[in-house]
């Protein structure tokens, strides 16, 4: 696909702690990179030596209290710095830099399982990012109590994977409710099927995204 010559396209995964991110994650990566894209992956909190050292503090379980404000100004440092070191110079090179989590992690986690609210969430988004927000969306999503059992197997929970089921439900109610609002770009996948389905929609999603590149190229 000739798209070198341009910005390239910023493409994010978003789910609740337990939808299967990481597999589908790397499944995303090798249908984009079979399409002949150059594709930077990376992930938030992270994704610079500053951002990594944030995550660390905000997901390990270390008796710190970190209050919701704190929370979040740490996320958006992070993002700061990643949008800085990262993301902007590869979109610029016309590199494709698909994200394992990006602002509207923020909007489900602080700003609604937190309850900080989405306006704050925005004022931040405003700032921090400027016009700069992702072409696609892929967002898994799970029940709740699937996405506990999948956690539950994993090693010791971080700070989030610990949180009661209340919050665990409006960080989900939170990620729908931005895809009712912007469906066009929040793409909404149905995690709870078994892998090979996940990923038949993923793919489907994928391919008719780039295909409006195969139409602008044949312009
Ligand atoms: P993960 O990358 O392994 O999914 O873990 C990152 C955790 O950080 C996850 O539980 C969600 C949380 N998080 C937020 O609360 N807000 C954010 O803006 C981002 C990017 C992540």
């Amino acid at each position: 696909m000739n798209v070198t010559n341009r910005r390239g396209r910023f493409i994010t995964m978003e789910g609740s702690d337990g939808a299967g991110k990481s597999t589908n994650f790397e499944y995303a990566q090798s249908l984009l990179e079979q399409a002949g894209l150059e594709i930077v992956q990376t992930r938030e909190p992270g994704g610079t030596g500053l951002g990594e050292k944030l995550r660390e503090a905000l997901l390990r379980r270390q008796g710190v209290a970190i209050g919701t404000a704190a929370e979040t100004l740490m996320i958006f440092a992070a993002r700061a710095q990643h949008i800085e070191e990262v993301i902007e110079p590869n979109l610029a090179k016309g590199k494709w830099v698909l994200c394992d989590r990006f602002t509207d992690a923020t909007y489900a986690y602080q700003g609604y399982a937190r309850a900080l609210g989405a306006e704050r969430v925005a004022v931040l988004e405003n700032w921090v990012q400027g016009p700069l927000r992702p072409d696609l969306t892929l967002l898994l999503d799970v029940p709740v109590a699937l996405a506990a059992k999948r956690v539950g197997t994993r090693g010791t929970p971080d700070r989030f994977e610990h949180e009661d089921s209340q919050f665990k439900a409006a960080v989900r109610s939170g990620y729908l409710e931005l895809a009712r609002r912007d469906p066009d770009r929040i793409q909404l996948i149905d995690a709870s099927q078994d892998l090979a389905a996940v990923q038949a929609d993923l793919a489907q999603v994928i391919r008719k995204f780039l295909m409006q590149f195969d139409s602008e190229t044949e312009c």
